[in-house]
């Protein structure tokens, strides 16, 4: 009997994330370094109802009738209900989230990651990672176009990761002592999907220059990942400003996020980029010290940041 493999309630969660480095040219193979971003997480609780039900911050009602910006949600749901053989099955959705939504987080990978964990748990099947990053994938292919991956896996862990697309999971140790992030909300949506689909059509129309910045971005990454693995704060730092260069010159910056960029470096920080889809969204900065990464926070709230994060780079024990 169906009703005897089920339990009550679900539950299924995800954090936030955010690429240090590496976005876009993930797309096209080049390494990229991201880690859970555990300041933001989802929680989803699935429970019996009479109709299929979704009830999150943006839509609450029939799971048939969502808005289009919820069709990546929709279309994980019924898949995850084919994959477990339970398409016949009546429930309700429910979405919590902390991450916020198009701002480079990961959000639409997060929140997929949530749901699939949700339903297995729901009907106390086990799922193996491969089985959540493949179901996620589908769900992001409606949300990003083309998308490398990076997000369902830096979402659905909690370590941090070096990422190749089509490649095995590497875990990195990043350990880097006295090093502090400032994530930073430019308070616009970014474009991931266009974004995206913009280096695309930079690709046709003039191979050679996007593979050259996009080359480039995949050496700063490992010139990152070197730099944390001899605790060099700097050049970290100097990866990260050299990568925003490249990333602008891919058209996937905007006015504020150069803008907040800048003024991070001005107020001292070693380093700044943007992250993850741009054109809007999130900025990272690094500096040496929580003192300093607090005065970086306050002026970038001061020059039109909506919101601010510290996150050390140093991993608790
Ligand atoms: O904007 P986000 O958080 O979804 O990050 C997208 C990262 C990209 O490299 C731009 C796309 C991808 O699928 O890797």
């Amino acid at each position: 009997m169906i009703g005897m493999n089920r339990k009550n309630i679900g539950h299924g969660q995800a954090t936030g994330k955010i690429i240090l480095m590496g976005e876009h040219a993930v797309v096209y193979g080049e390494p990229a370094i991201a880690f859970p971003f555990e300041e933001t997480s989802i929680m989803t609780t699935i429970e019996s109802d009479q109709m299929m039900t979704l009830d999150c911050q943006y839509f609450c009602g029939n799971l048939a009738e969502v808005p289009a910006r919820l069709k990546s949600v929709q279309k994980v749901i019924y898949q995850t209900l084919a994959e477990l053989g339970q398409e016949n099955t009546t429930l309700k959705i429910t979405i919590n989230s902390t991450i916020p939504a198009e701002r480079g987080m990961g959000s639409s990978a997060a929140v997929a990651v949530a749901i699939v964990r949700g339903l297995f748990d729901y009907f106390k099947t086990p799922c193996s990672p491969e089985t959540l990053l493949r179901l996620v994938d589908e769900a992001e292919k409606i949300a990003h176009g083309n998308p490398s991956g990076i997000d369902a896996a830096a979402t659905s862990g909690s370590k941090p990761i070096f990422f190749i697309k089509g490649q095995p999971l590497e875990l990195f140790p990043m350990n880097v002592s006295n090093a502090y992030l400032i994530v930073a909300d430019t308070g616009i949506k970014g474009q991931t999907r266009e974004a995206v689909s913009d280096v695309a059509h930079l690709f046709e129309e003039d191979k050679q220059l996007a593979a050259k910045h996009i080359t480039e971005l995949g050496r700063l990454t490992v010139q990152a990942k070197q730099a944390i693995l001899m605790n060099d704060v700097p050049l970290l730092g100097t990866s990260m400003n050299q990568a925003h260069e490249h990333l602008k010159a891919l058209t996937v910056s905007n006015k504020q996020l150069d803008h907040l960029v800048e003024t991070a470096r001005n107020n001292g920080a070693l380093g700044a980029k943007l992250t993850g889809g741009g054109r809007g969204g999130c900025l990272i900065a690094l500096v040496d010290s929580k003192r300093q990464a607090e005065k970086i926070a306050d002026s970038l709230k001061n020059a039109g940041a909506t919101a601010a994060w510290i996150q050390s780079l140093e991993v608790k024990k």
